[in-house]
């Protein structure tokens, strides 16, 4: 509320306005008597991964593609009044990141009158995943391979190599965007594994401030630091199992050596102790980006990466193996019929065309939560079709909410797409020239051992292809 004594001119007030909007962390957006779009704040272009230009000289309607103005809060709030509350939706951004939202939608009044209405997501992301992580910690029970669906050669590589993984103790380093089911291959293999009947603990790197994570990690003794109680690290907790560090790559460089350090002479000394302890913990890590990158901006340590990386698995993005897609949409089906009591048969052909050409940033847990949300809105129907999709995914699978405008230029491809089969080239012809002798080719481009078989790896390249006789 601004104070009526306020000395500020219509133009001063438009700006802090303006501003404000612009930063809150609550997505906002309003649109006028004649429907059409006046606020669309930062947040909630993030979220939605739309812009302005997505509503230019388009009602909502249009935009989301509604079929009917019921389904749009919004428009019921600036036609009738209505006012909905507490509705939990979960987007993905175009960046893969997950986003969890509370709606509301209500009209706004001037003088009796109703002069706009708006929407306003508050973001609730933090709180969902805690209670995802406390619940997953509850139910206890741990994957194994027979829960990780899918049919594709891409995904079925992945497993081999995980099961083969089981018969060791070595580092595993599983690579993978959000979504891709990290968390899943890290639990599978430690169940199959002759670990299985001792501990499985994860801790995600990120999730922590520095200071507090060094003694979750190593443990403490009392008066280590203020507050600090005699407590055992996770190494010491997870003797005879497995230790899984979630997005190594979040941990701060002076941990990382720390980290290497204690995996090296496999012996933790806890925060303010002298006496060092022993132990025995197969440790697997995860993390969302190409670790080459990771190095070179200084996010993660080199020695510490060949440290884990003695087993890599990369997970494929889920829109680079689409064959899985259809397996994990019946499998999402019949979970959801089973809690929801539903009767859900099948998709429609249009919305399995979209499902495949959407490029899934969220992967396969985005393709869960839509799943779900579409099932929501069903009421006893056999079949999901796209009208049961939530507005912004529809936005996103049409043809014009996918394509920007340079892709819709059949042959134009974006950045990132062009330098990767730049780069895939690059590779397959240093291994030509070197005859298949990997530590050759890596030498001329550049680039280290590690970093090349990553890059073989990714894009499924082998070196006896380029072997002579
Ligand atoms: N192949 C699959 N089959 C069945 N379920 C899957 C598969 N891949 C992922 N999932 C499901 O998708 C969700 C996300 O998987 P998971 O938590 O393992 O992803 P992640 O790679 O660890 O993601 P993040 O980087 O965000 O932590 C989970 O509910 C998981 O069960
Ligand atoms: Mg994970």
């Amino acid at each position: 509320m601004i104070h009526s004594r306020s000395a500020f001119t219509k133009t001063q007030l438009t700006d802090l306005f303006n501003q404000l909007v612009e930063h809150v962390d609550q997505g906002i957006r309003v649109i006028d008597a004649q429907e059409q779009l006046i606020i669309y704040n930062e947040k909630m272009r993030a979220i939605e991964s739309m812009s302005y230009d997505d509503f230019t000289n388009k009602g909502l309607m249009e935009a989301f593609q509604f079929n009917d103005e019921r389904d749009s809060r919004l428009l019921q709030a600036i036609k009738y009044g209505k006012q909905s509350l507490n509705e939990k939706q979960t987007y993905f951004t175009y960046l893969g990141e997950e986003v969890t939202t509370i709606n509301e939608a209500f009209p706004i009044y001037s003088h009796g009158n109703i002069i706009a209405a708006a929407e306003v997501a508050k973001d609730i992301t933090r709180m969902e995943k805690l209670v995802r992580e406390n619940r997953k910690k509850k139910e206890n029970s741990l994957f194994t391979f027979s829960d990780i669906i899918g049919n594709s050669n891409e995904l079925r590589e992945v497993i081999e190599n995980a099961s083969r993984a089981t018969r060791t103790s070595s580092p595993v380093l599983i690579i993978g965007e959000t979504g891709t089911g990290k968390e899943l291959f890290a639990q599978s293999i430690h169940s199959e594994s002759d670990r299985a009947t001792g501990p499985f603990i994860s801790q995600n790197c990120a999730a922590l401030p520095e200071t507090l994570i060094e003694g979750i990690l190593f443990g403490t003794v009392k008066g280590a630091f203020t507050g600090a109680t005699e407590r055992a690290g996770l190494f010491e907790e997870a003797e005879g199992g497995t230790l899984l560090l979630d997005e190594i790559n979040s941990l701060a460089p002076a941990l990382q050596a720390k980290l290497l350090r204690v995996l090296q002479e496999k012996k933790v000394t806890r925060l303010g102790d002298t006496k060092e302890r022993s132990f025995n913990v197969r440790v697997l890590t995860t993390m969302n980006e190409d670790p080459v990158e990771a190095i070179a901006a200084g996010r993660l340590r080199k020695d510490l990466y060949y440290r884990l990386s003695v087993v890599t698995l990369l997970i494929p993005p889920l829109r680079e193996r689409i064959h899985d897609i259809e397996p994990l949409t019946a499998t999402f089906i019949a979970k959801y019929n089973t809690i929801f009591q539903m009767n859900i048969e099948n998709i429609s052909v249009q919305l399995e065309r979209r499902f495949l050409s959407y490029n899934w940033p969220g992967n396969v847990r985005e393709l869960e939560h839509i799943i779900e949300g579409a099932m929501n809105l069903t009421i006893d129907e056999q079949m999901l079709q796209v009208h049961h999709l939530p507005p912004h995914f529809r936005h996103k699978t049409s043809k014009k909410g996918t394509l920007s405008a340079l892709a819709q230029n059949e042959n134009a491809v974006d950045l990132p797409t062009h330098l990767a089969t730049v780069e895939k080239e690059w590779v397959q012809q240093a291994l030509k020239q070197a005859n298949g002798n990997v530590m050759k080719a890596a030498k001329d481009l550049g680039i280290s051992r590690q970093s090349l078989q990553y890059r073989m790896q990714k894009f499924h390249l082998n070196r006896d292809p380029f072997l002579n006789g």
